[in-house]
């Protein structure tokens, strides 16, 4: 049989195409970088979320190395948390779900883009080498909100990036003469451990106590204050830890009472 050579040719590039689009294909499902949806998150009741184990806290959690996790929960019209912060050159694994009605994430600039579905999961990992800043987006109509529906995801440098958290607990108002105690809380939201030194400033007066901090723990000091010493008025107190400070003024009363005349102390 003889085949007319035009037609060997055209026979030939189309050939030649077919085999283009399937590779084509095939790297954009299994190229770098690229994730597909999947329904590994599994379900959740849409209606006992609060309740749920990772959805009751929602935010990014570190789960070692530089793996993260980050619990979304999309609502008309808004998401939980609706910023994230994570460190460059990290592994993020994106679990997302709706409390109402079906909305969609979709991290712009980046191929992370699902529907959310009540009851369902979705699940997405994705590694962010280089620091940036992303808008994230809904883009399945949800409702007369649906446009003002958006967070932020920003990666910040990886020595920027910080899960520690410093909480303090101090009264306003004490009367002289009494103890008074500033509480002062540092968590760890790594799974490494944390070594820091917790200082208390208040009028002249310095105090400091060193804490280690095992992995995703955390730790309190209590610093008693002598409000004798302090003498009555105002003091301003800072608390530092791990390079975070809290600060706030403590009143000093005079127990004795009645005005706040200029009669000294002696
Ligand atoms: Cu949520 Cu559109």
């Amino acid at each position: 049989m003889n085949i007319h050579t035009y037609e060997k040719l055209w026979l030939a590039a189309a050939m030649v195409l077919i085999v283009g689009f399937i590779a084509t294909i095939t790297y954009g499902a299994v190229g770098p970088g690229v994730t597909m949806v999947n329904d590994d998150g599994g379900s959740i009741d849409p209606d006992a979320i609060s309740d749920h184990e990772r959805f009751g806290d929602t935010g990014v959690t570190h789960v070692g190395g530089d793996e993260y996790e980050v619990a979304v929960v999309a609502q008309a019209w808004s998401y939980s948390p609706g910023e994230i912060e994570v460190p460059a050159g990290s592994e993020v694994t994106f679990y997302v779900t709706s409390r109402d009605v079906t909305h969609s994430f979709s991290v712009v600039g980046t191929n992370i883009n699902t529907m959310v579905i009540p009851g369902e999961v979705s699940q997405m990992t994705v590694e962010f080498d280089e620091p940036g800043e992303y808008g994230i987006l809904c883009n399945e109509y949800c409702g007369q909100g649906h446009h003002n529906m958006e967070g932020k995801l920003t990666v910040v440098p990886e020595d920027e990036f910080n899960m520690t958290e410093l909480s303090v607990e101090a009264p306003d108002e004490v009367e002289a003469g009494n103890e008074t105690t500033i509480n002062a809380t540092v968590s760890d939201g790594m799974q490494t451990d944390l070594g820091t030194t917790v200082t208390l400033e208040i009028g002249d007066q310095q105090y400091e106590e060193d804490v280690a901090i095992e992995g995703a723990g955390s730790e309190s000091v209590e610093f008693a204050v002598d409000t004798d010493e302090l003498g009555a008025g105002d003091h301003d107190w800072t608390v530092t830890a791990a390079g975070y400070e809290e600060s706030g003024t403590l009143t000093v009363v005079d127990g004795e009472g009645g005005s706040d005349g200029g009669d000294g102390d002696a």
